[in-house]
């Protein structure tokens, strides 16, 4: 079986676009690949997190993969830093990766231009570094992601190749598997914007946890655009979102729906929308609380999938260490 490796960040609240870009399709690929669905727990402290927060985030984020529909007997459950591993190889790739191919990545142009690069850490620069070594350290060859991380696996598949060119064939180069649809949900209250677990404003994303009312209230109150026809194009980019979210929450395609809705306003799409997302998203809320409940039984699984992570990360470290010279 090939392999699939994808994580998500414990920072801040999981979201919509979280789900229909990332977690639907995991759930997807679960029998057809081996799966490994990591919690970057070590990703999330490039920039600063309350520990007790984070602590809380991290089951809330295993409890969100499990009430999704990840099963822990066909995927391998665990947080990145019980893998050493994964440290590990992000330094031996650090001593392949290029200063110049990492200035360019516009995630860490964008985040520290926030804060001001000066200020930065030095983690968040190497992030993506870190992110190729979660991947190679499986071979893994598909990674499932929205469209924000296309940039990111470039790198990976660039330092793959550079590495099996320096030392010998080592790692598998991976592919991304980016959907059509819900590969980028932008933001309810800005259409120019991506749907973020870091934005301070609330209407702006739907958290995969929010009540159902709060969902409709959040839904209800998106932008829209001028005009009254439901049309997905460039001039209407708050109903293009809206349409390509519907889209993905119910895998229909957009012209389906514009179909549909031909003759109907916008008010009906918001309507029938909320409806879709609240009957995808209230029973995952619902199991992930009760998950939530049971703490000790979350820890005790997520341990039990870094033990198997450990045995699976070994061998591709262990190679990637002797074709070094560090055997
Ligand atoms: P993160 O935690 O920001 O996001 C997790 C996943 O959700 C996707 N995503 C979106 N998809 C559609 N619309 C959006 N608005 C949206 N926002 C986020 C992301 O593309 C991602 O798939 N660097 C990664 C985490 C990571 C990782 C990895 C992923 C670390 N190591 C190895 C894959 C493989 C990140 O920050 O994702």
């Amino acid at each position: 079986k090939q392999r699939v490796f994808s994580g998500i960040q414990p920072s801040g609240n999981l979201h919509l676009g979280n789900y229909l870009g990332a977690l639907k399709n995991w759930v997807a690929l679960q029998d057809e690949y081996e799966n490994y669905f990591c919690i970057v727990d070590l990703h999330a402290i490039t920039v600063p997190q309350d520990p007790k927060v984070l602590r809380q985030k991290i089951r809330e984020v295993a409890a969100i993969y499990l009430a999704s529909g990840i099963d822990p007997e066909k995927s391998v459950v665990f947080r990145q830093s019980r893998v050493s591993g994964h440290a590990e190889l992000a330094w031996l790739l650090n001593c392949v990766a290029r200063f110049g191919e990492l200035s360019r990545m516009t995630q860490f142009k964008d985040k520290a231009q926030k804060g001001g690069a000066e200020s930065a850490s030095v983690g968040l620069y190497d992030y993506p570094v870190l992110m190729a070594a979660d991947i190679l350290l499986y071979n893994a060859h598909l990674v499932p992601v929205g469209e924000d991380q296309r940039q990111h696996l470039e790198l990976t598949r660039t330092l793959a190749r550079r590495f099996n060119n320096q030392h010998g064939e080592t790692f598998v180069v991976p592919e991304p598997m980016i959907l059509e649809t819900g590969a980028r949900v932008m933001a309810l209250d800005d259409p120019t914007s991506k749907m973020s677990k870091s934005s301070p404003v609330q209407g702006s994303y739907v958290a995969i946890l929010d009540e159902p009312d709060v969902i409709r209230r959040k839904i209800r109150r998106a932008k829209t655009d001028s005009g009254s026809e439901v049309t997905a194009s460039p001039d209407k980019p708050a109903i293009t979102n809206l349409l390509d979210i519907y889209a993905a929450t119910t895998s229909r395609t957009v012209a389906e729906l514009e179909g549909e809705y031909e003759g109907r306003g916008y008010g009906d799409l918001k309507k029938d929308l909320a409806e879709a997302v609240v009957e995808a998203l209230a029973p995952v809320r619902e199991r992930a609380l009760a998950l939530l409940d049971a703490p000790k039984e979350l820890d005790d699984l997520l341990e039990a999938g870094a033990e198997k992570a450990r045995g699976a990360a070994h061998r591709a470290l262990g190679d990637a260490r002797t074709k070094m010279g560090l055997d």
